[in-house]
Protein backbone atom coordinates (compact mmCIF):
# COMPACT_ATOMS: atom_id res chain seq x y z
CA UNK A 1 0.00 0.00 0.00
CA UNK A 2 1.31 3.14 -1.31
CA UNK A 3 2.27 5.55 2.13
CA UNK A 4 0.42 8.40 2.78
CA UNK A 5 1.82 11.65 4.60
CA UNK A 6 -0.70 12.40 7.29
CA UNK A 7 0.74 15.31 8.70
CA UNK A 8 3.33 18.64 8.33
CA UNK A 9 5.44 18.34 11.26
CA UNK A 10 8.21 20.87 10.12
CA UNK A 11 7.98 23.94 7.51
CA UNK A 12 10.60 24.40 5.50
CA UNK A 13 10.64 27.61 7.24
CA UNK A 14 10.55 26.50 10.21
CA UNK A 15 13.63 24.03 9.72
CA UNK A 16 15.56 27.07 8.10
CA UNK A 17 15.20 28.87 11.22
CA UNK A 18 16.15 25.31 13.70
CA UNK A 19 19.20 25.08 11.30
CA UNK A 20 20.23 28.94 11.54
CA UNK A 21 20.23 28.28 15.39
CA UNK A 22 22.00 25.35 15.49
CA UNK A 23 24.94 26.87 13.34
CA UNK A 24 24.66 30.07 15.23
CA UNK A 25 25.20 28.32 18.58
CA UNK A 26 28.36 26.00 17.13
CA UNK A 27 29.50 29.03 15.53
CA UNK A 28 30.38 30.28 18.66
CA UNK A 29 31.38 27.87 20.82
CA UNK A 30 33.99 26.75 18.24
CA UNK A 31 34.87 30.57 17.78
CA UNK A 32 38.80 29.94 16.66
CA UNK A 33 38.75 26.15 16.50
CA UNK A 34 38.55 23.82 13.20
CA UNK A 35 35.57 21.69 13.20
CA UNK A 36 35.14 17.93 11.42
CA UNK A 37 31.75 17.32 10.86
CA UNK A 38 30.75 13.45 10.64
CA UNK A 39 27.73 13.02 9.30
CA UNK A 40 25.95 9.75 9.25
CA UNK A 41 24.64 8.45 6.29
CA UNK A 42 22.51 8.25 4.34
CA UNK A 43 19.98 10.78 6.47
CA UNK A 44 22.31 13.43 7.73
CA UNK A 45 23.47 14.57 4.48
CA UNK A 46 20.71 17.31 3.93
CA UNK A 47 20.76 18.30 7.04
CA UNK A 48 24.78 18.67 7.15
CA UNK A 49 24.69 20.24 4.07
CA UNK A 50 22.35 23.15 5.04
CA UNK A 51 24.32 23.49 8.64
CA UNK A 52 28.19 23.17 6.64
CA UNK A 53 27.13 26.62 4.69
CA UNK A 54 25.95 28.53 7.69
CA UNK A 55 28.85 27.72 10.31
CA UNK A 56 31.33 30.23 10.15
CA UNK A 57 34.42 28.58 11.21
CA UNK A 58 36.08 26.94 9.20
CA UNK A 59 34.69 23.15 8.62
CA UNK A 60 35.95 19.93 6.82
CA UNK A 61 33.50 16.75 6.21
CA UNK A 62 33.62 13.24 6.26
CA UNK A 63 31.23 10.03 6.55
CA UNK A 64 30.22 7.32 7.86
CA UNK A 65 27.16 4.69 7.32
CA UNK A 66 26.47 2.27 9.56
CA UNK A 67 23.66 0.05 9.61
CA UNK A 68 22.06 -1.64 12.66
CA UNK A 69 20.73 -5.35 12.96
CA UNK A 70 17.92 -6.16 14.76
CA UNK A 71 13.84 -6.71 13.62
CA UNK A 72 12.06 -4.22 11.34
CA UNK A 73 10.71 -2.66 14.41
CA UNK A 74 13.01 -2.73 17.16
CA UNK A 75 16.99 -2.36 16.28
CA UNK A 76 19.26 -4.84 18.51
CA UNK A 77 21.68 -1.63 19.03
CA UNK A 78 24.34 -3.97 17.03
CA UNK A 79 25.67 -1.79 14.28
CA UNK A 80 27.98 -2.49 11.73
CA UNK A 81 30.16 0.33 9.97
CA UNK A 82 29.17 -0.06 6.29
CA UNK A 83 31.30 2.67 5.17
CA UNK A 84 34.25 4.26 7.48
CA UNK A 85 35.59 7.91 7.84
CA UNK A 86 38.07 8.55 5.12
CA UNK A 87 40.20 10.57 7.53
CA UNK A 88 41.82 10.44 10.82
CA UNK A 89 39.73 11.75 13.58
CA UNK A 90 42.92 11.70 16.12
CA UNK A 91 43.36 15.33 17.70
CA UNK A 92 40.38 16.76 15.91
CA UNK A 93 37.16 18.71 17.21
CA UNK A 94 34.39 16.32 15.75
CA UNK A 95 30.62 17.13 16.06
CA UNK A 96 28.71 14.25 14.56
CA UNK A 97 25.84 15.31 12.89
CA UNK A 98 22.68 13.17 12.63
CA UNK A 99 19.10 13.94 10.65
CA UNK A 100 17.51 11.65 13.50
CA UNK A 101 17.95 10.39 17.35
CA UNK A 102 15.69 7.42 17.61
CA UNK A 103 16.02 4.84 20.35
CA UNK A 104 19.75 6.40 20.55
CA UNK A 105 21.44 2.94 20.03
CA UNK A 106 22.89 3.79 17.00
CA UNK A 107 24.23 7.19 18.33
CA UNK A 108 25.94 5.70 21.61
CA UNK A 109 27.22 3.29 19.12
CA UNK A 110 28.90 6.16 17.29
CA UNK A 111 30.25 7.94 20.65
CA UNK A 112 32.11 5.03 21.79
CA UNK A 113 33.65 4.31 18.75
CA UNK A 114 34.76 7.63 17.70
CA UNK A 115 36.20 8.27 21.42
CA UNK A 116 38.24 5.23 20.72
CA UNK A 117 39.98 6.83 17.94
CA UNK A 118 41.16 9.96 19.92
CA UNK A 119 39.44 13.21 18.72
CA UNK A 120 40.57 16.69 20.64
CA UNK A 121 36.37 16.85 21.70
CA UNK A 122 33.37 15.24 20.43
CA UNK A 123 29.77 16.65 20.68
CA UNK A 124 26.49 15.67 18.74
CA UNK A 125 24.43 17.80 16.56
CA UNK A 126 20.97 16.05 15.58
CA UNK A 127 18.33 17.93 13.85
CA UNK A 128 15.44 15.51 15.81
CA UNK A 129 14.94 13.47 18.39
CA UNK A 130 12.27 11.72 19.41
CA UNK A 131 11.04 11.70 23.01
CA UNK A 132 10.30 8.15 23.72
CA UNK A 133 10.00 6.35 27.20
CA UNK A 134 13.30 4.20 28.23
CA UNK A 135 15.31 5.96 25.64
CA UNK A 136 19.26 4.62 26.17
CA UNK A 137 21.15 8.15 27.40
CA UNK A 138 23.32 10.12 25.22
CA UNK A 139 24.39 13.59 25.66
CA UNK A 140 23.23 15.69 22.31
CA UNK A 141 24.76 18.85 22.93
CA UNK A 142 22.98 20.61 20.10
CA UNK A 143 19.17 19.42 19.21
CA UNK A 144 17.15 21.13 16.35
CA UNK A 145 14.09 20.03 17.75
CA UNK A 146 12.58 17.49 19.70
CA UNK A 147 9.47 15.12 17.95
CA UNK A 148 7.24 12.48 19.71
CA UNK A 149 7.34 8.92 18.51
CA UNK A 150 5.74 9.20 14.92
CA UNK A 151 7.35 8.06 11.52
CA UNK A 152 8.77 11.25 10.20
CA UNK A 153 10.02 11.58 6.20
CA UNK A 154 11.53 14.63 4.45
CA UNK A 155 14.34 16.19 4.39
CA UNK A 156 16.80 13.76 4.09
CA UNK A 157 14.80 10.80 5.99
CA UNK A 158 13.27 8.03 4.55
CA UNK A 159 10.62 5.32 4.19
CA UNK A 160 12.09 2.83 2.26
CA UNK A 161 14.52 5.14 0.28
CA UNK A 162 11.55 7.48 -0.86
CA UNK A 163 10.98 11.17 0.11
CA UNK A 164 14.20 11.75 1.18
CA UNK A 165 13.94 15.03 -1.13
CA UNK A 166 10.94 16.25 -0.01
CA UNK A 167 11.76 20.11 1.71
CA UNK A 168 9.92 19.70 4.54
CA UNK A 169 9.55 16.95 7.42
CA UNK A 170 6.25 15.23 7.84
CA UNK A 171 4.87 12.47 9.83
CA UNK A 172 3.53 9.15 7.94
CA UNK A 173 0.36 7.44 8.53
CA UNK A 174 0.54 4.42 10.73
CA UNK A 175 -0.73 2.30 8.05
CA UNK A 176 2.18 2.46 5.91
CA UNK A 177 5.10 2.07 8.87
C1 LIG B 1 18.44 6.55 11.15
C2 LIG B 1 19.16 7.79 11.65
C3 LIG B 1 20.10 7.27 12.69
C4 LIG B 1 19.36 6.06 13.23
C5 LIG B 1 18.72 6.45 14.53
O1 LIG B 1 19.17 5.95 10.14
O2 LIG B 1 19.82 8.48 10.62
O3 LIG B 1 21.35 6.91 12.16
O4 LIG B 1 18.34 5.69 12.29
O5 LIG B 1 18.06 5.36 15.13
P1 LIG B 1 18.35 4.91 16.64
O6 LIG B 1 18.47 6.14 17.47
O7 LIG B 1 17.10 4.12 16.97
O8 LIG B 1 19.57 4.06 16.67
P2 LIG B 1 18.62 4.76 9.23
O9 LIG B 1 19.04 3.45 9.83
O10 LIG B 1 17.16 4.97 8.99
O11 LIG B 1 19.45 4.93 7.89
P3 LIG B 1 19.44 6.13 6.79
O12 LIG B 1 20.04 7.34 7.47
O13 LIG B 1 20.29 5.60 5.68
O14 LIG B 1 18.00 6.37 6.37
Amino acid sequence: MAPRIEKMMLTPEEIREGVWRLARQISTDYEGKEILLVGVLKGAFVFLADLARLITVPVQFDFIAVSSYGSATKTSGVVRIKKDLDMDVRGKHVIIVEDIVDTGLTLAYLMRNMLARGPASLEVCALLEKEIPGKSEVNIKYVGFKIPDVFVVGYGLDWAENYRNLPYIAALSKDSQ
